[in-house]
């Protein structure tokens, strides 16, 4: 009964979470855009800093924007933060309920660290909370005038968080934690920055009192950081389905470049938004390191070492039953687990055979089957799979020997 509850309660808050987050990167998006898009007229208000007019949807839309605020307050303001708020709320309840809850199988891999579950998630929770300080600390530094500066600092600051969290948690468990991790600052700029300031400034406006530029100073350099970091954010959330990202050898090496890969991009559509000339270089970015990160993926891990490895299926098969099928079988042994994951059966050659390209992906080329190699398998039982891989594979589709060694399947 509770498996069933919390798969439900999964489902539910993904859902919500999914749906938050487009609701909260897409209007951010839009006033992104809409702000860099602004331009003047002579014949606007003064306090106007510029308009533009666009289509959707069958009508037209004549949008300015007033520097500061109108000369008279409105009786009715949207105001733009339920989407984050619902964005974190969502989020962080399903990394609860998934790996906080489910850290053995999800956070926590021994051969990394050996920890208790109540051990991992306390350590991943704290971290979110000191990560931020540490942001804001960075921030409100004199360093926080600098915004190259800060940039540079900041980026090496989330690299060693991650590569400090692939040494702690499984492969796995660091990506959505450093994701975790971003969207927790992200939000926070919304809930304790962005928000409060715009407040203070209403406040001072409807009080007649003139209102600290300081407060909207801060706001768009927090939400200047929020734009560059979403792309980011949105790929460390998705890459728990990509296992060659999160359980190969240079994981965290990974994340630096698309750290890199990410605000190249947003770059290049802020430069465009703004009517300026478009820059190349971002692209020059991203095709170099996404060829970058697919031969990371690639080259291999030391576990593999077929050389010497006589190429057999019931060898294979073998491991597969011992090291996997207590899982993906029709009824799994395994507590906890009622049906075979993502209906992947491994209890029989046939369907050992129909899911070899499956095994060469999760276990093979990475590690991320077992999960934190709970049920012990050994690199050289990996390297028997890779032999029987190999042998399988069209000679033409395998990796070349210059690139990835000739140890590779
Ligand atoms: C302790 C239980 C357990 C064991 C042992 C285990 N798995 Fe899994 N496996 C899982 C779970 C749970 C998932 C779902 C992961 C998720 O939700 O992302 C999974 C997912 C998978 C998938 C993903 C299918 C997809 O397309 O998303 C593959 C492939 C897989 N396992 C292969 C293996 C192989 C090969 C082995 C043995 C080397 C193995 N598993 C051992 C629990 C296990």
């Amino acid at each position: 009964m509770d498996v069933v509850l919390t798969e439900w309660l999964s489902v539910m808050l993904r859902w919500l979470h999914v749906i938050a987050g487009i609701a909260w990167i897409g209007s951010s998006f839009y006033f992104i855009h809409l702000d860099l898009s602004l331009k003047p007229n002579q014949s606007l208000p003064d306090g106007v800093k510029g308009e533009a007019w666009q289509v959707h949807g069958g009508g037209f839309y004549h949008m300015v924007k007033y520097l500061v605020a109108p000369a008279r307050m409105p009786d009715k303001l949207t105001w733009f933060k339920w989407e984050a708020y619902t964005t974190w709320l969502s989020g962080f309840s399903l990394l609860v309920l998934v790996y906080y809850l489910g850290a053995d199988l999800y956070l926590i891999d021994k051969n990394v660290m050996d920890l208790t579950a109540p051990t991992a998630a306390v350590i991943a929770f704290l971290s979110l909370a000191v990560a931020w300080l540490g942001y804001e600390a960075l921030c409100r530094s004199p360093l926080g005038k600098h915004e190259g500066a800060l940039a540079l600092v900041g980026f090496v600051f989330l690299v060693a968080l991650t590569y400090g969290f692939t040494k702690v948690f499984s492969g796995r468990g660091a990506f959505t934690q450093i994701g975790a991790l971003i969207g927790t600052i992200m939000i926070a700029n919304v809930f304790a920055i962005i928000i409060p300031n715009q407040k203070k400034v209403v406040a001072d406006l409807i009080a007649g009192r003139t209102p600290d530029p300081a407060l909207g100073e801060q706001g768009k350099q927090r939400s200047v950081h929020n734009n560059y970091l979403t792309l980011p954010v949105v790929f460390l959330m998705i890459s728990n389905h990509y296992p060659l990202l999160y359980a190969t050898r240079y994981n965290w090496l990974i994340v630096a470049i698309v750290l890199l890969i990410g605000p190249a991009i947003r770059h290049y559509y802020n430069m465009r938004h703004e009517g300026k000339q478009e820059p190349l270089w971002p692209w020059a970015v991203a095709a170099l390191g996404l060829i970058t990160i697919a031969w990371l993926t690639m080259i291999g891990d030391p576990w593999i070492k077929t050389g010497g490895v006589t190429p057999s299926f019931k060898a294979a098969e073998d491991i597969v039953l011992s090291r996997c099928s207590m899982c993906h079988a029709d009824e799994p042994v395994w507590a906890g687990i009622t049906a075979p994951p993502h209906d992947v059966r491994l209890d029989n050659a046939d369907e050992i055979r129909r899911h070899g390209r499956l095994i060469q992906i999760w276990a093979v080329q990475s590690r991320a089957m077992p999960p934190g190699n709970i049920t012990e398998m050994t690199d050289q039982e990996r390297s028997t799979l890779a032999a029987w891989r190999a042998q399988e594979a069209p000679s033409w589709l395998r990796c070349p020997s210059f690139l990835c060694g000739s140890d590779q399947p």
